[in-house]
């Protein structure tokens, strides 16, 4: 039986434990939070012994997995605490909100004996699983180019009312680090590290709310010349992620939950993947559940688990090298 924790009870910790219901053989044991109303809502829907400290949890339960579901700036801290006593961490994205922390982290976890696992469960999508493979079997011909364009509701609200989203020091950035950070990270598994990042940023309608961007735009160019163009803003609705990818032989289109393949002879398929969401906002996607499971699976056989602090670097990488592209006006070159 894995001992489970979760620190951080605000709106994805749901998410995280209505996912572990379904898995086997783990027991929430503990929620943290300093904020007492929503540690007591947790305690109250699933169970558990309740901390307002970090510290003080890791102190008293003998816990297995911890799960990180705070603020972007505590993130990394918390981690450590966690991976220095040996305990594993599932942590939600972003990884890292600076070079610094991200290389602490790579070192602790290869310094514990703990398992630590990222939250970019865009990756288990049904549609993304089935783009990835058609794109790498080659059938379509080589990628030429590709198009990725994020427009999520983020209102004045949604910044006002959390304590640390829309603050430099905390969030880390703007929609690119806390929403579109996703499909950033969907362009670099498919394409792995672009070898240079330019981009430009603005705050058109959330100035004096959030410190940094409400929209970016970036160009990631690849050895061979292929292109990403990514863009995204804080919009007045969810819309659909579009991402586009086109080949020299047809193309590939991920629009929200659906994939359309367009092959040579402009013939094309179409399958809409869409499963409802019961825990969360339907734009997160429920591959939560799947990554979730897949965690534990891998603690329990032993397997390495595929997102792995090394396998988002690329997409910390790029995010990064865009504000600084978008800070400096210069272009950015890469060596993930
Ligand atoms: N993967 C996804 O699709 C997805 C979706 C939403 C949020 N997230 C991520 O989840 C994380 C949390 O986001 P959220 O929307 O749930 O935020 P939230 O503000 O709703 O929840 C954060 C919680 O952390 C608590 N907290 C703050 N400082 C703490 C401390 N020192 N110790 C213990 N608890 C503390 C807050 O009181 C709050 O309850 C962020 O990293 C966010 O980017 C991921």
């Amino acid at each position: 039986m894995f001992k489970t924790a979760i620190v951080g009870c605000g709106a994805i910790s749901k998410t995280h434990a209505e996912a572990l219901k379904s898995v086997k053989n783990t027991e929430i044991t503990a929620f943290c939070d300093t904020n007492t109303e929503k540690l007591n809502k947790r305690l109250e829907e699933y169970g558990g012994k309740g901390y307002s400290s970090l510290e003080d949890m890791l102190e008293k339960e003998q816990i297995d997995v911890l799960h990180i579901c705070t603020p972007h700036y505590l993130h990394v801290p918390m981690a450590l605490a966690a991976l220095k006593k040996n305990v594993n961490v599932l942590m939600e994205k972003p990884p890292a909100i600076s070079h610094e922390q991200f290389d602490e982290l790579k070192s602790a976890a290869n310094d514990s004996g703990a398992k630590l696992g990222i939250c970019f469960q865009n990756r288990y999508n049904d549609s993304v699983i089935k783009a990835k493979s058609i794109i790498e079997s080659g059938s379509l011909g080589k990628v030429i180019g590709a198009r990725a364009i994020v427009t999520w509701s983020r209102n004045e609200a949604y910044y006002t009312t959390s304590g640390w989203r829309g603050e430099l020091i905390k969030e880390g950035g703007g929609v690119l680090i806390n929403q579109s950070i996703h499909t950033l990270d969907l362009a670099t598994y498919l394409f792995g590290a672009p070898k240079e990042i330019s981009a430009m940023s603005a705050n058109y309608h959330l100035q004096g709310v959030i410190d940094e961007e409400d929209t970016i735009s970036a160009y990631l160019r690849y050895p061979d010349k292929n292109l990403v163009f990514f863009a995204t803003t804080a919009f007045c609705k969810d819309a659909p992620i579009l991402f586009e990818v086109m080949c020299e032989q047809g193309s590939v289109r991920l629009e929200g939950n659906t994939l359309k393949t367009t092959y040579a002879d402009n013939t094309s398929s179409f399958t809409d993947y869409t499963e409802r969401s019961e825990t969360g906002k339907a734009c997160w996607g429920t591959s939560h559940k799947k990554l979730i499971q897949e965690f534990y699976d891998c603690l329990e056989t032993n397997k390495p688990f595929p997102v792995t602090l090394e396998s988002t670097q690329p997409s910390f990488e790029s995010m990064m090298a865009i504000y600084d592209s978008a800070k400096t006006n210069k272009t950015i070159t890469l060596g993930v």
